[in-house]
């Protein structure tokens, strides 16, 4: 079992495969930005099971694969394949944008993939595309098509409220995910990155304020997944809507997740540099021992908690890079 020097359990390591996007949303990949990590360096499908295995041994249950985009990274189902076939592996799920999951859901379901939460910001092309930089909107909305197809249950949908570009959207998104069967998160924009776009903070506690009535909603004590999610219900639970936090009500004092990058490094804390990179201990063949130990000392660097709010410039790295 991992546990951190504040007595928090580690069980929960999400995994960025790729630094690439197809899209560019404002609040993650800068416009122009050309500075990815070479392939040479992205840790290969044999050193990412090896490290999942490593977490599986010491207690870790939880795996989620994101980005980037993960559906860039080749041959991914067979990555997930080999990823669900691992002792100790309970919990295996994709954070993606959707665009090709048309073309990816039967695969991915078919190799093992459990669970499956897609972002999408709006239900206006024009916005969408404001947002992400492309006409997205109908090839996402056919990988959702596709992923329900294919079997996957209480697909979430990540939206993140932006100031005076989707946030009247809210009503409508949640009206969508009624009629689809899908979890609406809402998000609260991180700073995360130079992203060169200036975020406006959305406060989420007086979204729930406003929707809370209109909806019949009333908070949820049940568990939807491994994170940080808060959820409120409708009476009859056949609509969940989560809201996730990190600005206004910080849920650091429970955080159970580090983050694998692309190239290697484990990051203790999305808002925090603390790291330690495991590419070395990989590429010079280390035992399965020293690599446990690596990690357990990693997790000895896991920080108290994030300073979005008093530190707003501190994180240099995309979102990208480390994985929502
Ligand atoms: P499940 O609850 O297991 O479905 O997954 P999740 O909500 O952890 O995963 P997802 O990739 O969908 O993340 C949703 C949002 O939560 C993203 O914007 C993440 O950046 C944010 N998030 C997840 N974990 C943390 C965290 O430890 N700290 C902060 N500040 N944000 C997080
Ligand atoms: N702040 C909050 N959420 C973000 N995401 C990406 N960048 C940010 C940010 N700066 C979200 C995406 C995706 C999830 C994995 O992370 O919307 O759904
Ligand atoms: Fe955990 Fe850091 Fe996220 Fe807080 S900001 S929940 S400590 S990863």
């Amino acid at each position: 079992m991992l546990i951190d020097r504040f007595g928090r359990k580690i069980d929960y390591l999400r995994i960025s495969l790729i630094d690439k996007c197809d899209l560019r949303c404002s609040y993650c990949i800068p416009k122009g930005f050309k500075e990815f990590e070479r392939p040479a360096n992205w840790l290969s499908f044999d050193e990412i099971v090896r490290v999942v295995a490593a977490f599986a041994r010491m207690g870790t249950r939880r795996f989620r694969l994101t980005g980037g985009e993960p559906l860039l990274r080749k041959d991914l189902p067979e990555l997930v394949a080999r990823l669900s076939a691992l002792e100790g592996v309970q919990d295996l799920s994709m954070s993606t944008n959707g665009t090709q999951l048309k073309k990816y859901a039967q695969p991915l379901r078919d190799a093992g993939l459990h669970r499956l939460n897609v972002s999408l910001d709006s239900l206006r092309r024009e916005c969408v595309e404001e947002i992400s930089g492309s006409d997205s909107l109908s090839k996402v909305m056919a990988g959702l098509d596709a992923a329900r197809q294919a079997g996957f249950t209480r697909i979430k949908i990540n939206m993140v409220p932006l100031a005076g570009i989707n946030i009247s959207d809210i009503e409508d998104m949640i009206q969508y995910c009624i009629q689809n069967q899908f979890v609406l998160r809402l998000i609260e924009v991180m700073p995360m990155g130079v992203t060169g776009q200036k975020q406006v903070p959305v406060d989420l506690q007086d979204i729930i304020e406003q929707v809370k009535d209109k909806f019949g909603l009333q908070e949820s004590n049940k568990v939807w997944g491994g994170g940080p999610a808060r959820y409120w219900e409708t009476p009859n639970s056949d609509f969940t809507l989560g809201f996730i936090t990190p600005k206004s009500q910080h849920f650091c004092e429970t955080c159970n997740r580090v983050r694998l990058a692309v190239d290697g490094h484990l990051y203790l804390c999305l808002g925090q540099e603390d790291k330690l990179n495991l590419l070395p201990y990989l590429r010079d063949n280390c035992t399965d021992v020293e690599l446990e130990q690596a990690i357990r000392e990693a997790i000895e660097l896991k920080p108290e908690r994030h300073e979005f709010n008093t530190q707003p410039e501190k994180i240099i790295r995309i979102m990208s890079m480390t994985g929502g």
